[in-house]
């Protein structure tokens, strides 16, 4: 047995001089110098360096000399000032220990890439070897942020009388919102559960048993095509509240990310955040998840648009459509000719035909359409934008979903092509004002934006046959620098207005009670007005790390493929395994 560890590697201080300690840990480096020998030996905490002293004693220096990289060693040793060799960009750099005692606890084989800051290895190659990815530093305080945010949601939820409340895992699948994960039944052949998209009806359903302030650290499925911020399987912190509105929610959530912002980055986050409607956010952002950090706001300009002899435009507004622009202020000599035509194909991502543009240099207004309009609408769309100086503008006309799609993306694409997008800058809000319903072009009919519970506002509630597209709901989202961080909404606990709902979705009573029946019942039993939020909790520490991946604060993530690269899972299974559950596999088309 090797000797008890006394101290964790990255803990030693100056106040630890002339302390015998124990570290355990792994090799990070390895210099020889000679007759010094120094190790950094790399644990959870950090790294401190080991010094072996040919001259103090030849045989512990050699058994250091055969280490190699991620051996796991013992190491005993007195802590000695380094004086002038200080290193002050390491925690520990004060200090050094000189090795008396050393035990290799485990040899390594030379790893595939090199367990460094900057290591260049590919993703794919890190996540197949994930347990010598996540000894890097950078990955590792990733998860130790994750850890901090977990332990502050739940010491201030329950500060805040909120009881974690654990819902199953293997639930009845509900097929609104994304595709669910299915989980065969060996006792029910031909029956499936499903693993839960979130905890929302077991937690409303907490409500009405009366655990008025629940909450959760739940994790969640949804098989959906994946993006940089989104995974098949991630966690939320849920919570759900009783005899509430839409600013007893806010005001409780905004206490829980100002303790966060403190916490861990020592940011004092001003409350009230500010909060804006959608239709506002649509319109001046082209976004639900309008990133603030930066301007370019979008402008409209149909009414000069339509009146002006621009085929391109005119036609747009003719059928219907409007044409909105935003104003790149002051980077007009940073965007060449080149550059225009690359954020062009960019915007066709979003559908969009084209994009329009005017440039306001050196006192001359230059573009792809100038020749087109007169110098008096030339001046009233420099007016609109409060353009001039060294700016250019870029205009989109189609459809508004095209529009603001395109506009939307466009401003956040150039803002980081830019580089305007300063570091350590967070800009939160709540967007507010949702509407109750969007149409699926697809299935034809409303669909609920939220989900079928979330309650019309109260001014609305008349329009809900009339004018279903007017309804706004009592949904709001935070969103952290262009991220939707989490959200949530005040559902509907009066049976009338739920079934109008259904009705207005085209969901029958029949199917109503076949898909929610449970759900109907229990309303049936003094059912609290109620209403709650979930946060992504790995989007939320992507953004606290200012990470690009969500890859990076998850342990063991997916990829793209929704495969997990070390466990090579999902697999298949023994034939017999399926029989047991009674299934058998359809032909490849
Ligand atoms: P919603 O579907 O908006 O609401 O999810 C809440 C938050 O979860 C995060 N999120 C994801 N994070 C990573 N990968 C994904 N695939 C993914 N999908 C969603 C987002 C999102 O804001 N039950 C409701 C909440 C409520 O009404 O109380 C719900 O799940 O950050």
């Amino acid at each position: 047995m090797h000797a008890k560890r006394t101290d964790r590697c990255g803990n030693l201080r100056r106040e630890d001089v002339g302390r015998t300690v124990t570290l355990c840990g792994w090799v990070a480096k390895r210099r020889n110098l000679g007759s010094l020998l120094f190790i950094d030996l790399r644990d959870v905490s950090g790294v401190a360096q080991i010094t072996f002293d040919d001259t103090v004693d030849k045989g512990l220096f050699d058994k250091a000399n055969g280490v190699r990289s991620e051996y796991c060693l013992c190491v005993t040793g007195k802590v000695r000032e380094r004086g002038t060799d200080e290193n002050k960009k390491m925690a520990t750099g004060a200090i050094e220990v000189l090795a008396e005692r050393l035990s290799i606890l485990s040899k390594s084989e030379t790893p595939p890439f090199e367990i460094t800051g900057d290591c260049n290895a590919g993703e794919e190659l890190r996540l197949k070897y994930r347990y010598l990815d996540l000894r890097r530093t950078e990955i590792k305080d990733c998860l130790v942020l994750r850890h901090k945010v977990c332990k502050i949601a739940r010491d201030y939820y329950d500060a805040n009388g909120f009881l974690e409340i654990e819902t199953p895992m293997l639930c009845k699948s509900t097929p609104e919102g994304a595709r669910d994960y299915l989980v065969p039944s060996r006792l029910h052949h031909g029956s499936f559960y499903a693993l839960p998209q979130s905890p929302q009806l077991y937690k409303q359903l907490l409500m009405v048993a009366g655990y008025d302030r629940y909450m959760q650290i739940a994790r969640c499925f949804r098989d959906e095509d994946l993006r940089a911020d989104r995974q098949p399987e991630f966690t939320q912190i849920d919570l759900e509240m009783s005899f509430v509105d839409v600013d007893d929610v806010i005001t409780v959530n905004e206490g829980f990310l100002k303790k966060v912002f403190k916490e861990v980055l020592s940011v004092d986050l001003k409350l009230p955040l500010p909060r804006m409607p959608y239709r506002e956010a649509m319109d001046r952002f082209g976004s639900d998840k309008p990133d603030l950090r930066f301007g370019f706001e979008i402008k409209d300009i149909t009414e000069i648009a339509a009146a002006s002899d621009f085929k391109v435009f005119r036609d747009a507004v003719e059928q219907g459509g409007t044409v909105r622009g935003i104003n790149i202020n002051g980077f007009a000599d940073k965007i060449s000719r080149k550059e225009i035509d690359s954020l062009t194909e960019f915007a066709k991502t979003y559908r969009a035909k084209g994009v329009a543009w005017l440039k306001f240099q050196g006192g001359e207004i230059s573009g792809s359409f100038a020749k087109f309009i007169t110098d008096e609408e030339k001046l009233k769309i420099a007016s609109a934008f409060g353009a001039g100086g060294n700016d250019l503008i870029l205009i989109v006309a189609d459809k508004p979903k095209t529009v603001f799609a395109s506009l939307g993306a466009l401003r956040c694409e150039i803002a980081k092509r830019l580089g305007v997008i300063k570091k350590d800058d967070y800009k939160l809000l709540w967007i507010t004002e949702f509407p109750l319903f969007e149409y699926s072009e697809e299935e034809e009919r409303y669909v609920a934006m939220h989900h079928p519970f979330t309650s019309p506002m109260d001014e609305d509630k008349d329009m809900i046959e009339s004018a279903p597209d007017k309804v706004r709901a009592k949904a709001y989202d935070i969103v952290f620098n262009g991220v939707e961080a989490g959200g949530g909404s005040i559902r509907i606990h009066d049976a009338d207005l739920q079934e109008r709902m259904f009705r207005a979705i085209g969901i029958s009573e029949r199917e109503a009670r076949v898909k929610f029946g449970y759900l109907l019942d229990a309303f049936t039993y003094g059912v609290p007005p109620h209403g709650g939020m979930a946060y992504g909790l790995d989007r939320l520490i992507m953004l606290l790390a200012d990470t690009q991946s969500i890859r990076d604060v998850i342990a063991f993530p997916k990829v793209q493929n929704a495969s997990e690269l070390m466990t090579e899972s999902p697999s298949e299974v023994p034939e017999k395994s399926l029989l047991e559950l009674g299934i058998k596999l359809a032909d490849e088309k």
